[in-house]
């Protein structure tokens, strides 16, 4: 099938790629020119996992192009999938913007019938939006459908190609049918629903794994003032199957362009419709709290933090990524700062992105390197090189361990005056 997709950010560009590996003849757009002109080259501009090999191996098999002119990608097109950003208004509902540029856009130029796909996570009705937009500026038959995406960044191909269940919202038989055979080749159930339910699908998700996440750091604060141990409470209560085991990790809480984005959003669909949102308020403020906790504790290792300098390792908002936008390491790093405290940090792959947003840090190269001369160090994102370094080496004894990576038995024994989260 001949499929376009608008917008080459994370999902745009896993999107575009994974459907080439599905056999279809994708080609994706972005009005940034230096982008698709790398792209062009076979150059990934994200570090995601196995996104540069499908890339290199569909330019080649020519499943795969890339284009800035709308014109070009939408020509012939079955599909067409936008995918750009819907970043957060200052009220926390999402700009649509962008999404109503590209409408605008496919709207001056399509001239054959195509299936319109939102992509983009937005609060539920938009489809009904995009459609009524649609019909001011197209001459042409055209259906729209909402096919949610819920891959997570560092595993998005994997995602893609392996999903626990493909969301199709559609109004018509035709786009149904269309969509299902985009994805026929992928073996996993499909739902199909209505436009707004669909929409409501991605919503729901994300909040109900946020909210599982604020649930885990509540009972977790509940652990440090009882002497129980959140690890192995959750273990406990995730082993009943209605419930699950994961997203129950208690830690510093949630990040990235997500869960806070979602949640918020979230918020103001429920306010918009005067559907009580306090449940979602609280998971929001239950993960705000757990960025202040490690900071407090922080405080009550070293007193005040003014002039002391802390080893924080990682960066970007969970492993496996170089993201660090709204990363809990980050934002960690800023309350630590606005305390008087030097900050020194590593990452595997998030420095070039965190030095855009950061102020004053002195980034090292690797864990050890990081602690050197510190009086504290803060374990904040849990990559594989900060799990297996070799503690002996570290020559700080203050540990806090703000994502319960390691055995807090081990770390005493090892010397260390160790905290984490929801254990003693
Ligand atoms: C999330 C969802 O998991 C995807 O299904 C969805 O498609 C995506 O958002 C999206 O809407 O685009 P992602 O943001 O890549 O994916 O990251 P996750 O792996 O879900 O982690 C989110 C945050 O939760 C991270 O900061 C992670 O450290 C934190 N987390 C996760 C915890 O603090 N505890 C847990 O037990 C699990």
């Amino acid at each position: 099938m001949k499929i376009a997709v608008i917008g080459t950010g994370y999902v745009g560009l896993t999107t575009g790629a994974c459907l080439a590996e599905l056999g279809h003849k994708v080609t994706c757009n972005d009005i940034d020119e230096a982008k698709i002109a790398k792209l062009k080259n076979g150059v990934c501009p994200i570090f995601e996992a196995g996104l540069p090999e499908l890339l290199v191996k569909h330019l080649k098999t020519g499943n795969l192009s890339f284009s800035t002119s709308i014109q070009e990608t939408i020509k012939d097109a079955q599909a067409i999938f936008i995918c750009v950003g819907t970043p957060p208004k200052k009220d926390g509902s999402p700009d649509l913007s962008f999404m109503e540029q590209v409408i605008k856009d496919i709207g001056a130029t399509l001239k054959h019938y195509a299936v319109i796909v939102e992509k983009s996570t937005v609060p539920v009705q938009t489809a009904q939006w995009m459609k009524s937009l649609l019909s001011k500026y197209l001459k042409t038959e055209f259906d729209v459908a909402v096919n949610p995406e819920f891959l997570r960044e560092g595993t998005s191909v994997h995602d893609f190609l392996h999903p626990d269940r493909i969301v199709i919202g559609t109004e018509t038989e035709k786009a149904a049918k269309i969509m299902s055979e985009i994805y026929a080749p992928i073996k996993a159930p499909i739902i199909h629903t209505n436009l707004n339910s669909a929409e409501l699908i991605k919503h729901a998700s994300n909040s109900f794994l946020s909210m599982k996440i604020s649930f885990a750091n509540m009972v977790a604060q509940l652990c440090e003032k009882t002497d129980a141990d959140i690890k192995t409470v959750m273990d406990g209560v995730g082993m009943d199957k209605r419930i699950g085991r994961d997203f129950l990790n208690a830690g510093l809480g949630y990040g990235g362009f997500c869960f806070p984005k979602d949640v918020d959003a979230f918020i103001s669909v429920l306010e918009k419709h005067k559907v009580d949102a306090s449940l979602l308020n609280a998971v929001r403020n239950i993960n705000e709290y757990q960025r202040k906790h490690v900071r407090d504790i922080a405080k009550e290792l070293l007193g005040s933090l003014k002039g002391k300098t802390i080893a924080v390792l990682g960066l970007a908002f969970k492993p496996n990524t170089d993201d660090v936008r709204l990363s809990p390491a980050c934002m960690l790093i800023e309350d630590l700062q606005k305390e008087g405290a030097k900050v020194r940090s590593c990452d595997p792959q998030a420095v070039e992105n965190a030095k855009k947003i950061l102020k004053d840090v002195t980034y090292c190269k690797d864990a050890y390197e990081t602690a050197e001369g510190a009086e504290l160090v803060i374990l904040a994102t849990e990559w594989s090189d900060f799990k297996t370094m070799d503690l002996k080496k570290l020559k700080v004894k203050k540990f806090i361990d703000a994502r319960n990576v390691f055995d807090p038995g081990k770390m005493r024994k090892l010397g260390f005056d160790y905290r984490s989260i929801g254990r003693k």
